[in-house]
């Protein structure tokens, strides 16, 4: 075999270690990969199988450091050049308004100023150093003037670039210290507890100490494995990059190469900063990461250093706080509640307590093996919080304010409400009622049909709905289209005028969507996205009544689970005589028609594999789609063609065997003439 030279070497694991921090950057920061995760991968073992020969062509950039260095005995603390001061707080737009008042006094300005306004994230601060455009030292913030070295663990985030990408006509700055906050998003966090708790590990309270966990690690192959990100959102002297504004600094950051938040607003006055606020306020529960407020700060570098710092925080900026999602409260009882599917719940009756400007007097606790857990006991100091749902959950139990008094929970073995023996299947951690006549899945089913996203009646709430089925004038959805106004106006609190408008409004609803009419039949596992896929694959009821249980699967986005409950759902009779009952009533879907059959992929499904030369595999799917085109992600025999491109992955045999023709990207376009 031919020897390498050292020099070979060296150029070769130079190139493959930009090759590989610039790939990484496409994948973690621009979501937009240009190469196959297994082509990745390879450039990686070239990689460290140099280095591992030649230990001297290490470098401080090598992504090889990526999957964690050698542990540490301990932290060393480093003084930080500039200090990493923390910010005002105000905590509502009154505060913003007088916040804004002070820095145009303070400017002696007349005319508005402008700000930048950025998510404040609730995760770690931490400082990162870079000599030259590499990577040298990251930090954490400590007090404000010393903080612990953590530049091992903080190399293994993806979205922290290693080496800085320098544009031809900006020199490198030879010291650049930059600012930002790691975090963890909250379905990693999800998924990280569930996995510790599966280890038997105990879970994290929340993203913010997951983040703070991983990142104090003193074996860095640890915080590797945790799903870090990072934000970054200031340097600690603008001038080092010359620019003139917060604003143009992200800029510039991001040209760099470092992951900038998206939702920041630069360059924007005081009204707009206060629609901001109020609009993230709204918006923050759907976020993927947690954020506990905005952070406002002067936009123009001058601005800010005209008015300086107190000892402890600049006073250019503002942290404004949302309210606080977690509150303190005792767990009055628990009680079991029987849903729609016959899913005994145990939920959590809670001393009320105002989270967030919502009172919560009730937590769902999921079912039995969630309080084992938690150990939730009645009498129990907890914490609650409003999460991504509005439901609200427990999510921690204060265990050292118990005295003994509190009682463990027993999950009762039959159905609360019609006392039927209780059912838990193998590996499903619910337990449920298996009677088709209890009246809680009977009412929970009436519920449903009525509910917003369903047949969306008007009046028709649970109070009333419970009263017909205590009453024994329903038994099914179906027989809503059956009741009277005379029938109606002898429940309580009914005149004559409000049963007229509940039958009017029953009778309106008759007019449906197909996707509403399907959400509504309360088939299990079946959302309102889901029951639109299937409306906008099927012509009619008819033709799903008639459908063979693979017709739901080959659907993209529905899974095989829904694709089970589907097909079982309209094999029943009872379930095809209450559609048939419905239509008698009147019930009118409204098909939305499938697409006109003149586009020139209609009626064709596809198959993606592998790296396309000038699209992503998600670009490739709008494009087909666009043309009238179906993408599936399995190859079966439905499958008309596999659109193929480098690298392609098991599907290019699958569809080889079952004798799928195979197109390249080219050959995809000429279809589309
Ligand atoms: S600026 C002098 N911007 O909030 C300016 N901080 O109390 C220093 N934070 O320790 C910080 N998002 O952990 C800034 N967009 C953002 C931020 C942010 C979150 C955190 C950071 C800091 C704390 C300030």
């Amino acid at each position: 075999m031919t020897q390498a030279t050292e020099a070979e070497n060296a150029s070769r694991a130079e190139y493959l270690r930009e090759q590989i921090n610039s790939h990484n950057h496409r994948y973690f920061v621009l979501d937009d990969p240009v190469i196959s995760d297994a082509e990745y991968d390879r450039l990686m073992q070239e990689l460290i199988e140099i280095e591992a020969a030649w230990p001297s062509l290490r470098s401080p950039d090598s992504p090889t450091a990526r999957v964690g260095s050698p542990s540490l005995e301990k932290f060393d603390t480093i003084r930080h050049s500039t200090p990493m001061m923390s910010l005002d707080k105000g905590f509502n737009a009154e505060d913003l308004k007088n916040f804004d008042q002070r820095v145009r006094k303070l400017l002696q300005s007349d005319t508005p100023v402008l700000y930048t306004a950025e998510p404040k994230i609730d995760g770690v601060a931490v400082e990162l150093v870079y000599e030259n455009g590499m990577l040298v030292m990251a930090s954490t913030r400590g007090d404000g003037k010393e903080g612990e070295v953590i530049t091992a663990n903080v190399k293994t985030i993806p979205t922290v670039p290693l080496r800085l990408t320098i544009e031809k006509k900006s020199p490198v700055p030879s010291l650049l210290e930059v600012r930002g906050e790691v975090f963890i998003s909250k379905a990693n966090f999800k998924l990280l507890n569930d996995e510790r708790m599966a280890d038997g590990q105990p879970a994290f309270a929340n993203p913010r100490n997951a983040a703070a966990g991983s990142l104090r690690q003193l074996d860095s192959s640890i915080t590797a494995k945790r799903p870090l990100e990072i934000y970054v959102y200031n340097v600690s002297d603008y001038r080092v990059i010359g620019a003139g504004s917060q604003g143009e600094t992200l800029d510039m950051l991001k040209t760099m190469g470092f992951r900038i938040n998206p939702l920041i607003h630069s360059r924007v006055g005081l009204s707009d900063v206060l629609a901001y606020y109020q609009e993230l306020d709204m918006a923050r529960l759907t976020l993927p990461y947690e954020i506990d407020g905005v952070v406002v700060k002067l936009d123009r570098f001058s601005d800010q250093e005209q008015l300086g710092a107190t000892a402890r925080s600049p006073r250019w900026a503002l942290a404004v706080k949302f309210q606080a999602l977690q509150e303190r409260t005792r767990v009055v009882d628990i009680i079991i509640q029987v849903g729609r599917t016959g899913a005994l719940t145990p939920v959590a009756i809670l001393s009320p307590v105002n989270v967030a400007g919502v009172v919560v007097s009730r937590a769902t606790l999921h079912n039995e093996d969630e309080i084992e857990k938690k150990d939730v006991r009645i009498g129990d100091q907890v914490f609650v919080q409003r999460a991504g749902d509005v439901i609200p959950e427990i999510v921690k139990v204060i265990t050292s304010s118990r005295d003994g008094t509190e009682r463990k929970f027993i999950m009762p073995l039959t159905c609360p409400v019609c006392s039927t023996k209780s059912v838990r299947i193998d590996g499903e951690a619910v337990i449920r009622c298996p009677n088709d006549g209890c009246s809680a899945k009977i009412k929970g089913n009436i519920y449903h049909f009525a509910s917003k996203g369903a047949f969306d009646i008007d009046g028709l709430g649970d109070k009333l709905i419970d009263q017909l089925v205590d009453k024994g004038l329903i038994s099914s959805y179906a027989d809503l289209f059956d009741l009277t106004v005379d029938e109606l106006k002898k429940l309580d609190r009914m005149g004559e005028k409000s049963a007229e408008n509940t039958v009017a409004a029953i009778e309106n609803s008759k007019q449906i969507s197909f996707q509403r009419f399907l959400y509504a039949l309360g088939i299990r596992n079946v959302g309102e996205n889901t029951a639109g896929l299937i409306a906008a694959r099927f012509s009619d009821m008819e033709s799903i009544l008639s459908a063979s249980p693979g017709e739901f699967e080959v659907i993209e986005g529905v899974g095989p689970v829904s694709a089970q409950s589907i097909s079982e759902f309209f094999k029943q009779d009872k379930n095809r005589e209450i559609i048939r009952r419905l239509m008698e009533s009147g019930v009118s879907i409204q098909y939305a028609g499938l697409p006109s059959g003149n586009r020139p992929l209609d009626g064709l499904t596809f198959v993606l594999t592998g790296t396309l030369e000038t699209m992503s595999r998600s670009e490739a799917k709008k494009v087909i789609e666009g043309a009238g085109g179906k993408v599936s992600s399995t190859v079966s025999s439905k499958t008309n063609y596999l659109l193929a491109g480098e690298s392609p992955g098991s599907k290019l045999d699958k569809a080889k065997e079952l004798g799928v023709e195979i197109i390249s990207e080219a050959e995809l376009k000429n279809l589309m003439r």
